[in-house]
């Protein structure tokens, strides 16, 4: 997608200086930052500080990650300790094993000279991979909204939580690839962004990359859906989700949970939106989603220009106070009309995702 008229990816590999380069999200909306990846410490410490940050994107990172290790020491000791060590940087996203697992299914039985060159292209697979299923996410998605035009033959509104667009995968994103297919096809589409609390990937990311495709969007305060949809302003919601487990349940940012029983109230359809690298097939019992908990100057610090265009962080909270920075919630199965995948759309529940995928 674009950013200032020209076409990016969220991460890609450079071959002539050997480096993965990313797109420094931390630095979004005010700077626009490549930054360079030489090492697999760097690739840890860009998914936990956020650099990178989205489901599908900290899974790719986590495979470019394995081909930075390979580069700078082909021992599978420090190859095995890397994959450790990229799997634990953030607890809740299943796409981080995902992706471990299969660049090292890839290359269990290959020839140690050959190890590198594999395990790039493999890298390389998984991020093509990602955009395809996200663009067909995207196809499928449309059906709904377009359905919705058909009836209402006026604007769709839809309401969207965190960042679920290009900026989480490599391309298109997940929850945001319908709203992109409807808009490019002209169909009416208006987009509530959620700021979300306490990062803002909402109002930081989700509202940048709209502006950005020129899709109209209104960031509202995290709490605000409620009353949007009492009014009858929301006529669908769709998410992301960093794992759904075979049961159908769904872990997302936090306040997911709470969009989806408003909407539940109101009887909008809900829909969540995902590749199947996201899905957890091992899980089937919510409680044993591990939920991160993160640093509580998340909460207790915000971060915009000051009046001399400089980013500046200030404390807003009394210096006394505690803060519990939970960064996902579950959303139960039964509050969600359905997942909206590569390969179709689907009940969620265990026959549901079945039915799609065996
Ligand atoms: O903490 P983040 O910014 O990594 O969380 C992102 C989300 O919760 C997204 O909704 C999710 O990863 C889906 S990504 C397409």
């Amino acid at each position: 997608m674009k950013i200032k008229g020209k076409n990016y990816r969220t991460i890609w590999y450079d071959e002539n200086d050997q480096v993965v380069k990313i797109i420094d999200q931390t630095k979004l909306p005010h700077k626009f930052e490549v930054k360079n990846l030489k090492t697999v410490k760097e690739a840890v410490n860009s998914i936990k500080t956020m650099e990178v940050r989205g489901a599908p994107l900290i899974g790719a990172t986590a495979a470019y990650g394995i081909v930075l290790a390979i580069m700078e020491n082909n021992d599978p000791k420090f190859i095995k300790i890397s994959c450790e060590n990229l799997i634990k940087s953030r607890p809740t996203a299943i796409n981080l094993k995902w992706a471990v697992n299969r660049m090292m299914k890839k290359l269990s039985d290959v020839n140690h000279n050959e190890v590198l060159k594999i395990a790039l292209e493999e890298a390389k697979l998984i991020c093509e991979e990602d955009v395809k299923f996200c663009e067909n996410i995207g196809l499928n998605g449309l059906k709904i909204i377009n359905e919705i035009y058909n009836k209402k033959k006026d604007t769709v509104n839809i309401l969207t939580h965190c960042n679920a667009g290009w900026l989480a995968t490599i391309d298109w994103g997940t929850a945001t690839s319908p709203i992109y297919h409807a808009h490019k096809k002209g169909i009416k589409v208006h987009v509530w962004v959620d700021e979300t609390r306490p990062r803002n990937q909402g109002a930081y990311l989700t509202s940048y990359e709209l502006n950005e495709e020129g899709v109209p969007n209104t960031i509202i305060a995290d709490n605000a859906g409620g009353i949007l949809m009492q009014k009858g302003k929301v006529d669908m919601c769709i998410v992301g989700t960093d794992r759904t487990i075979a049961t159908g349940d769904v872990a997302n940012k936090i306040g997911t949970y709470l969009k989806a029983l408003a909407a539940k109230d109101n009887n909008i359809p809900f829909y969540v939106a995902l590749p199947s690298s996201t899905i957890d097939w091992e899980t089937n019992d919510f409680k044993n989603i591990p939920i991160e908990e993160r640093n509580s100057e998340e909460l207790s610090h915000v971060e915009g220009l000051d009046e001399n265009n400089n980013l500046k962080k200030v404390l807003i909270y009394p210096k006394k106070s505690k803060a519990m920075n939970l960064a996902f919630d579950v959303t139960p199965a039964k509050y969600v009309t359905g997942l909206i995948t590569e390969k179709g759309i689907c009940e969620a529940s265990k026959d549901g995702l079945k039915k799609l995928f065996k």
